[in-house]
């Protein structure tokens, strides 16, 4: 009798905890202000994919220091659209904040295209001494020109070439080859160079056009090679790093203006943190992608010195083309 009485009264006692518990829960929802603005953030890579988890911290922090009245979405996978398509809508406010390849952003804004430039950086020391100095900073304001604001850089490591049916060992190999490329005509310009035949394909639609043979090859880093699965209809992967394209994180002007100056310190202030662990993120991720690959069965060429220099000397017509106005922050550049 006495056991029954402490069963009944353990789970009374129980009962009463949980309603006060959800009473107090319940309270603590309807008094908690609901945000002032919620803004959608762009990233056309996967869940977890270096640049996707930064957007994640970008946004946590941005909520954390705004004491939640500034709520970042993060869409990735490119469910906003292509990069160029997000790009379009952010100019009317329509998509606050994106992550973008800088190429993107040079198709609008022309003078961008010096970042990119083919064999411009000797390596990623070299190129973040560029983007963390006082280019960087002048080359985050030049966003303006497109109604946009520069927040910070994001890592994008070196790009390569990788295609489905044969290696490629030297320039003669890419002769009448498909080869997809960005939207953007300097790389195409870049391709063609090599005897090649540039394709202009968006970004979520390489793997099916490596699958179907639309293209021959494509150029990309280890992770976007990987995460993407083009490793399972390239894997012929071929290291010359002929281009490094850095990564602008962004914020359209319209709703940038519609912020208190407090607040845009805020969310620059974590822009640029949230950089900074995106840039650990990737090295990790790259050697992960890496490996994943090969172990898979990609087969790795590494170019020779004197090979890549004959991919060095047929790109080098861009330089002139698309940069002949700038070749003293060339040079700048290339001596940093
Ligand atoms: C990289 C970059 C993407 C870009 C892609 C591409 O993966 O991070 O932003 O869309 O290259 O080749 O299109």
């Amino acid at each position: 009798m006495k056991k029954r009485w402490i069963i009944a009264s353990v789970i009374l006692l129980a009962a009463a905890i949980v309603a006060i518990l959800m009473y107090y829960l319940d309270n603590k929802k309807s008094s908690e202000k609901a945000p002032e603005f919620v803004l959608l953030y762009a990233e056309n890579q996967t869940e977890n994919y270096p640049t996707t988890l930064g957007g994640k911290k970008f946004a946590d922090l941005v909520y954390e220091r705004t004491d939640g009245r500034i709520k970042i979405q993060i869409k990735y996978g490119a469910e906003l659209g292509s990069e160029s398509s997000v790009i379009n809508q952010m100019k009317y406010g329509g998509v606050a904040f994106a992550r973008v390849s800088v190429s993107q952003l040079a198709e609008r804004i022309p003078e961008m295209n010096v970042l990119l430039l083919p064999y411009l950086y000797d390596d990623s020391a070299h190129m973040w001494r560029v983007l963390e100095g006082d280019i960087g900073d002048q080359f985050l304001e030049k966003a303006g020109n497109y109604d946009l604001v520069g927040l910070s850089w994001y890592d994008a490591g070196a790009r390569n070439f990788y295609s489905s049916d044969k290696p490629i060992t030297s320039v003669e190999d890419c002769e009448g080859m498909n080869i997809r490329v960005q939207e953007s005509t300097m790389m195409a310009d870049m391709i063609s160079a090599l005897g090649a035949n540039p394709v202009e394909i968006v970004y979520s639609d390489v793997y099916s056009a490596l699958e179907q043979g639309i293209v021959d090859a494509a150029e990309n880093n280890w992770p976007s090679y990987e995460s993407m699965n083009h490793y399972k209809v390239a894997k012929y992967y071929t290291i010359d790093e002929h281009v490094r394209v850095p990564e602008m994180q962004i914020c359209s002007e319209a709703v940038w203006n519609m912020l208190s100056d407090s607040d845009k310190e805020i969310i620059k202030e974590c822009a640029e943190e949230s950089a900074l662990y995106e840039r650990q993120l990737w090295i990790q991720r790259e050697e992960r992608s890496k490996k994943k690959a090969i172990e898979s069965g990609t087969l790795v060429t590494a170019l020779t010195a004197e090979e890549k220099k004959k991919f060095r000397d047929a790109m080098s017509d861009v330089y002139e083309k698309y940069c002949g106005d700038d070749m003293d922050l060339v040079r700048e550049i290339i001596d940093y």
